[in-house]
């Protein structure tokens, strides 16, 4: 049988869900000295974890090069892609905000208003379902600094500390959503592989602590 295909962003999330799949017993000893490998067998090749950017784990897991994914919630709400989200890992909680310039009123005035941001959609739609007109500028990163050099008059973007925006001036305005690292499944594999991915997920329950609470 083909190892089951999960893939996760390199770094801290990789190794949150390797520590969760080492406390239910899998051996996960081959992660140990991996060095640059993109691909890494866990409990004797049962299963694979491939690592791979956050942007494209959903478009791996979408066109099935891998059976499952685990991904951050923002960027899940982003891509709108088909697939299914299966359960909260609890792991890597941040929230997605509204900030802007401390003590500054980000509503304030009639003209229309500028945001910035990582996420364009999940900003259109936050603003949308306020029946409010933005312009939305889409930026890759240190989204902070839109605001700081006078291209928008706010951002929407993770929080997680609240560091970042504090020591650049700015606030959080307004929430958007919880966010959070989801496991996410290849929707016709879900179906072709259910009992494999059911056993997987029941044994990722047994050792989550996600008590369902949220920054
Ligand atoms: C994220 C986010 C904020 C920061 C928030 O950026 O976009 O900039 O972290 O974290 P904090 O509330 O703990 O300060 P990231 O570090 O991913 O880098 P980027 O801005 O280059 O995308």
């Amino acid at each position: 049988m083909q190892a089951l295909r999960i893939a996760v962003a390199k770094g801290r999330l990789e190794e949150e869900i390797l520590a969760m799949m080492d406390k239910t017993g899998m051996d996960c000893s081959a992660a140990v000295n991996k060095g640059r490998k993109l691909i890494v067998p866990v409990d004797g090749g049962r299963f694979e974890l491939i690592l791979a950017k956050s942007a494209d784990i959903i478009t791996y897991v979408e066109h099935g090069a891998c059976d499952m994914g685990v991904v951050g919630k923002d960027i899940i709400m982003e891509s709108a892609r088909s697939l299914y989200e299966v359960m909260d890992l609890g792991l890597g909680r941040c929230r997605m905000m509204l900030a802007a310039n401390k003590d500054q009123d980000f509503y304030q005035g009639f003209g229309v208003k500028t945001v910035a941001t990582k996420y364009p959609n999940v900003a259109r739609a936050f603003f949308e379902a306020k029946a409010m007109d933005v312009n939305i500028v889409k930026i890759e990163g240190s989204v902070e600094l839109a605001p700081l050099l006078g291209l928008a008059d706010g951002i929407v973007d993770i929080v997680q500390t609240g560091s970042t925006l504090k020591a650049n001036g700015l606030e959080e305005k307004e929430w958007i959503a919880h966010i959070s690292a989801r496991l996410v499944v290849n929707i016709a594999r879900m179906k072709m592989r259910k009992e494999e991915i059911d056993s997987f997920i029941n044994r990722l329950r047994t050792v989550s602590d996600n008590a369902g609470g949220n920054t």
